[in-house]
């Protein structure tokens, strides 16, 4: 992405707007439980998982929402994410935040172990959240 798009995608970030996506699928008709998986930017979700939650029927689905950040925890993300999922019906059963990319070239790696098993460990967490609560 050349400067220019960068910044007006960083703007859009923050300003919580969508983007134009290329070829999008937005089917979750068939589906009861959704996950929806998105980087952060500057503390808040992605325009293009904005625009994601702005065209699913997303009416009555369960949701888990996964924030890929570089810090660990990006607790407006997530409330910016739950707000809008249950403004458009969905219930939200719950989240995980997940290292990704740290942009940082002296930061530490995660290796190809590590993150296997990370991702190993949201999936049981993602899986107990969508389990009927007793
Ligand atoms: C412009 C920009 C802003 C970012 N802002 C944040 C942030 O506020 N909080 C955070 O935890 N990570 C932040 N990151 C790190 C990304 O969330 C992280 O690198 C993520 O893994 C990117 O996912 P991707 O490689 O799939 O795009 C930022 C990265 C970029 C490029």
């Amino acid at each position: 992405m050349e400067n220019g798009g960068m910044f007006h995608a960083l703007l859009a970030a923050l300003l919580g707007l969508g983007t134009t996506l290329v070829d999008p699928d937005y089917t979750v008709e068939p589906f009861e439980a959704v996950v929806v998986m998105t980087p952060v930017w500057m503390g808040n979700p992605t325009p293009a998982v904005t625009t994601f939650i702005s065209n699913g029927v997303l009416k009555g689905k369960k949701m888990f929402i996964v924030a890929v950040g570089g810090t660990a925890a990006n607790p407006r993300a997530i409330a910016r994410l739950e707000k809008w999922l249950r403004a458009r019906g969905a219930s939200v059963v719950g989240h995980s935040e997940v290292l990704g990319y740290i942009p940082d070239p002296r930061a530490v790696r995660p290796s190809d172990e590590e993150l296997m098993t990370e991702g190993v460990l949201l999936a049981e967490t993602v899986r107990q959240a969508f389990e009927p609560q007793p």
